[in-house]
């Protein structure tokens, strides 16, 4: 899975916001994206569908931070980590298909981090060559759809109780598609 260095090649971008700079989580991330991940609210486990307050799982997404077929990007203010996403090629028949996941810091949001991390999704989904990319939200939570909605992203579907929180409850999943722009030498 950790073949070549396929995430170095996603540019590393300095924000409007001289202090935020958006690159591939790297091999030496794991400490900051474990904090990062601790400081999540409990909602936010939900919406996200991985624990990132799970140690084994941030030693799971740091291990694969050149896995050919994930782009994860990592938003940092200094030494700190401020936002994660992923983008993931699914296996099989859907292999031109990315997956793709997105959170801000609480003490973070509302500051354009969400936006512009999603702009990373798109250009991440072009480097895998996937040609479609597809999120999955909570319907209750619509934080998120406006962001990729102004993007491009539209509903595709909507998946009755298909997700069961931390409490045993279950919630419908909206899922938002997005369709590529062809390269320009296609
Ligand atoms: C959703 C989330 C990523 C937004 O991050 P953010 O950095 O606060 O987003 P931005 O500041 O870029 O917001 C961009 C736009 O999204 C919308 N938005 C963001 N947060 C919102 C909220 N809490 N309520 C309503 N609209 C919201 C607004 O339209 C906002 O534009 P505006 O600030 O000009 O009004 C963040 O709240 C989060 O991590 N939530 C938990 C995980 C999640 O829901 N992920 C998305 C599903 S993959």
């Amino acid at each position: 899975m950790c073949a070549d260095s396929a995430s170095g090649d996603l540019p590393t971008q300095t924000s409007h916001r001289s202090d935020v700079t958006v690159r591939p989580l790297a091999e030496d991330d794991g400490d900051a994206l474990a904090a990062f991940g601790s400081a999540l609210p409990e909602d936010d486990w939900l919406y996200l569908d991985m624990d990132l307050q799970s140690q084994q799982t941030v030693e799971r997404l740091v291990r694969a931070h050149e896995a050919t077929n994930w782009r994860q990007i990592v938003a940092v203010i200094g030494d700190e980590v401020v936002g994660y996403a992923n983008v993931r090629a699914l296996p099989g028949w859907q292999g031109h298909v990315g997956d793709a996941h997105l959170v801000i810091s609480p003490a973070h949001r509302r500051r354009g981090l969400g936006a512009l991390l999603a702009q990373s999704i798109i250009a991440a989904g072009g480097q895998l060559g996937v040609v479609k990319l597809v999120l999955e939200m909570v319907e209750e939570q619509s934080s998120g759809r406006q962001i990729f909605e102004r993007l491009g992203f539209r509903q595709e579907g909507l998946l009755l109780d298909q997700a069961r929180d931390q409490q045993g409850r279950l919630h419908n999943l909206l899922v938002l598609g997005y369709r590529l722009p062809d390269p320009p030498d296609a």
